[in-house]
């Protein structure tokens, strides 16, 4: 497995990702925004083939999907995590974190963000671990009713600053 910035031509593929693990989709054109918008900042695992050359068309088994917010309420420049997921049959290999810290990075060494900010449901323990401990995000609030079943949301934030 390796993570590649994501090519356009994987978007159907990572929508397709998206489908299979979370319940927040969204539509291609939506994809394509973020890749055309931010290219730095999204990044894909795909499972390589037994040659040394990528394969023509790899199978992908995560992605997380970035952008920078266009107008931050705050002022203060910063990155904002749409969607991070991995395949079940690729779960607790590393990958979420590995996608995670090369979106992190670049957006502090491309967009300078200060911050980082994400939501996760307040009952998806494996996504909370990951971010809380392992990558130390912290808890800015929660927000009530946040998703369309009406689970709340911990609005998580990580600060960037010693990336810049
Ligand atoms: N239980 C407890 N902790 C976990 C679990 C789990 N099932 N899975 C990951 N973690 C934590 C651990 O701290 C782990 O470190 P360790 O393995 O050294 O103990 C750390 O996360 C890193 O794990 P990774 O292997 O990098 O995580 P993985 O590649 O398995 O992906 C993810 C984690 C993305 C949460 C995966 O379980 C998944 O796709 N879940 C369904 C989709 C989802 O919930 N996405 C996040 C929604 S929030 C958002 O998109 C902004």
């Amino acid at each position: 497995v390796s993570s590649y910035p994501s090519h356009i031509s994987l978007l159907p593929s990572i929508q397709q990702c998206n489908l299979s693990n979370l319940p927040e989709n969204y539509f291609l054109k939506y994809y394509i925004y973020h890749a055309l918008t931010w290219p730095q900042l999204s990044f894909v695992a795909v499972v390589r083939g037994p040659g040394s050359k990528p394969p023509k068309y790899p199978k992908v088994v995560g992605y997380v999907l970035a952008k920078m917010e266009e107008d931050p309420p705050d002022g203060v420049q910063h990155g904002h995590i749409t969607s991070l997921s991995v395949m079940r049959t690729h779960r607790r290999l590393g990958i979420a974190e590995k996608l995670m810290r090369m979106s992190q990075r670049a957006m502090a060494e491309v967009f300078n963000a200060e911050y980082v900010s994400l939501h996760v449901r307040m009952s998806n323990t494996a996504a909370l671990h990951l971010y809380r401990d392992t990558l130390r995000f912290e808890v800015e609030k929660v927000e009530s009713k946040y998703y369309g079943d009406g689970e709340d949301a911990y609005a998580m934030r990580m600060d960037l600053r010693p990336l810049q």
